[in-house]
């Protein structure tokens, strides 16, 4: 793995624990039927033909697994996975040294691949479609190509708006698999069994409790689990009811439709700001004082999702239902 890029979004005590509660196999990854059928087969078919894997797209909001299947499909494949973030390649010399490293087969997993600089995004060009690295040496007159043969090798390319993937790069992906957000009884299967992993017992109030108030994400289920864990530690009991749930809701600030307090800023400066909207992104972003790309990457897809936001043509307005949901 190349560590000096790894994706950096989550404190290193948080992706410590993640990787704890990562599913080992495809068993234990639970859902997005659609998305692991798509991969079995390709999986598959690649040890038949003895030889790399499709690259492949996978695109969602945050937390719902992207990261996981990457590393299944490659121990799937037998094969080794390379983790980089898009973002943190800066110059094409960097990704160039990443790709002339990979061995026949490997996968190349690149995180936040709609956040990689143009500049060094054209040189994957070549290298998903010809396994070729085409390099411009010398500059004026005397400039000239050099070109590098590759190991045949897979991507993984993982992003929260494939949207604004440039064509060039959609296009060499030939599969483009969505992640969608879980529904609660596929949640439900991941909270226990994450809870028996980190030794907890939940009663099955207390597991659907969870799975209810996750906003359809597995990591937010762990993050509640940990919580939900931390009260039963203190409290002497491995056993975890309602109470305890609660009690990590509250803690949380997760409300009963497993918003969390940014969530409903957002509806409310909406609401008490714009009359509900409509409201431009910009506009919306700089009186929240939060990032644009952000509210539309983490937040608005589960608002829209709920049905909470509506878009119009003239920008986002507040539902009926979220009117009636805000205090
Ligand atoms: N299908 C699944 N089955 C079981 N557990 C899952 C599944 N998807 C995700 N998880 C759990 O959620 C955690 C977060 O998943 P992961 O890091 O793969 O998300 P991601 O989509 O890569 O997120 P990001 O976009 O933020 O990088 C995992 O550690 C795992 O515990
Ligand atoms: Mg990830």
């Amino acid at each position: 793995m190349t560590d000096r890029l790894v994706s950096a979004d989550l404190t290193k005590s948080e992706r410590e624990q993640e990787a704890q509660l990562r599913p080992q196999n495809f068993s234990e990854f639970i859902g997005q039927t659609k998305v692991v059928s798509n991969i079995d087969l390709m999986v598959k078919s690649a040890l038949i033909r003895e030889s790399a894997m499709d690259h492949v797209l996978l695109s969602g909001p945050p937390g719902l697994g992207k990261t996981s299947l990457a590393m299944l499909i490659a121990k799937g494949l037998g094969s080794e996975l390379h983790v980089v973030s898009g973002p943190a390649i800066e110059k094409k010399g960097d990704l160039a040294a990443v790709l002339t490293n990979l061995k026949p087969r490997d996968v190349l997993f690149i995180d936040e691949i709609h956040r990689m600089h143009i500049t060094v995004e054209e040189i994957l060009y070549s290298a998903m479609e010809d396994f070729r690295l085409d390099i411009l040496i010398g500059q004026g007159a005397s400039a000239r190509t050099m070109q590098i043969d590759l190991s045949t090798f897979t991507l993984i390319g993982a992003t929260t708006r494939s949207g604004l993937l440039s064509n060039p790069l959609r296009d060499r992906f030939t599969a483009h698999l969505n992640f969608d957000y879980y529904e609660p009884e596929k949640l439900a299967v991941i909270v226990l069994n994450n809870s028996r992993k980190m030794g907890i017992e939940l009663s099955s109030e207390a597991k659907n409790q969870i799975a209810l108030r996750s906003r359809g994400t597995p990591r937010i289920a762990n993050r509640i689990l940990r919580r939900v864990r931390d009260f039963a530690l203190v409290s002497g009991t491995l056993e975890v009811g309602m109470h305890e749930v609660n009690a990590a809701l509250n803690l949380l600030d997760i409300d009963n439709l497993g918003l969390d307090s940014m969530d409903r800023k957002i509806l409310s400066v909406m609401k008490s700001y714009y009359s509900g909207g409509p409201v431009g992104i910009d506009a919306l972003a700089a009186t929240l004082g939060e990032d644009k790309q952000t509210i539309e990457e983490v937040y608005e897809p589960y608002l829209l999702k709920q049905g909470l936001i509506l878009r119009t043509p003239r920008g986002r307005v507040l539902s009926d239902s979220a009117v009636k949901h805000l205090p």
